[in-house]
């Protein structure tokens, strides 16, 4: 019994640190986010503003604490991070808003004929359609070397974890990521949180041997 009663109160006093999740709230913040990453977190200009919809809420945080405290270098987002524009109850809302959103690669066939069909609704449905276009490389090599390198964390199929709060990098925008590339090499951004005064994760790796892992990785969300 009493330890039934620990865990109780365990639960009631875990749950007074969380927030308390406002989807509304979340919907409102979000159409400051829209202006640049689009209604439903996709993302826009082929990867100048970084798709969002599906990340890891708790990655999406990370984030945010990151520019705010200007560890990760966002000059357009740095007027709406701050502590008096963005408390941590909105962070809580905005992540948690964005992490549920789902974005499908395709529309689903359809019979223009049968009585339920309705062209709004499919309008409706081709805005939250987003796919990586395909880039060229050598997709056998960057499979290969992707699954070697980089699927312990991103997962096997480059869609992140969740649980390990690690961002997915298929059906993100290629030029996006280069550009992170380039602040990891740049140490303007740490991607080895256990080891940030390491050298970056990416350093042993050739130009050509990215993009054929980033090829790939345009290939994996079709
Ligand atoms: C004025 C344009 C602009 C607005 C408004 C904006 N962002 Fe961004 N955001 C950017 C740009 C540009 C980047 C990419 C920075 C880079 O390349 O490193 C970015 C990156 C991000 C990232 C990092 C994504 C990743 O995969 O690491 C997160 C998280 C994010 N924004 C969340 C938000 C949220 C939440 C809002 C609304 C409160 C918002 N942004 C509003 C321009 C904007
Ligand atoms: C030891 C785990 C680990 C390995 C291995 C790893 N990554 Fe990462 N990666 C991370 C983490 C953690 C982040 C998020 C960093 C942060 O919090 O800012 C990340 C972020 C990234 C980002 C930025 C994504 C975004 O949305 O901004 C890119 C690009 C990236 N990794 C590429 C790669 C590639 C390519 C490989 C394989 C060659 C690789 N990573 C291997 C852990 C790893």
């Amino acid at each position: 019994m009493s330890r039934y009663l620990f865990l109780l109160l365990y639960f009631i006093s875990f749950n007074s640190f969380a927030f308390d999740y406002d989807p509304d709230n979340g919907e409102e913040i979000n159409e400051v986010c829209a202006g640049c990453h689009g209604e439903y977190a996709q993302g826009g200009k082929q990867g100048e503003y970084p798709r969002l919809a599906g990340l890891p809420a708790s990655y999406l945080a990370e984030q945010l604490k990151l520019f705010r405290h200007r560890k990760r270098p966002n000059l357009p987002m740095d007027q709406y991070i701050d502590d008096r524009q963005m408390p941590d109850e909105d962070i809580y809302d905005i992540t948690h808003y964005i992490a549920a959103i789902k974005l499908k690669t395709r529309l689903p066939p359809i019979d223009k004929t049968a009585p339920d069909f309705n062209a709004y609704d499919r309008l409706l449905a081709s805005h939250k359609i987003m796919q990586i276009p395909d880039i060229k490389g050598d997709l056998k090599h960057g499979k290969k070397l992707y699954r070697r390198e980089c699927s312990n964390c991103h997962g096997r199929n480059g869609f992140g974890s969740k649980k390990k709060s690690i961002p997915p990098l298929a059906g993100q925008y290629t030029a996006y990521l280069w550009r992170q590339v380039k602040l990891f090499h740049k140490k303007q951004r740490i991607h080895d949180r256990d080891d940030p005064d390491d050298e970056d994760l990416l350093d042993d790796f050739t130009h050509k041997e990215l993009a054929d892992i980033f090829a790939w990785l345009s290939t994996a969300d079709d």
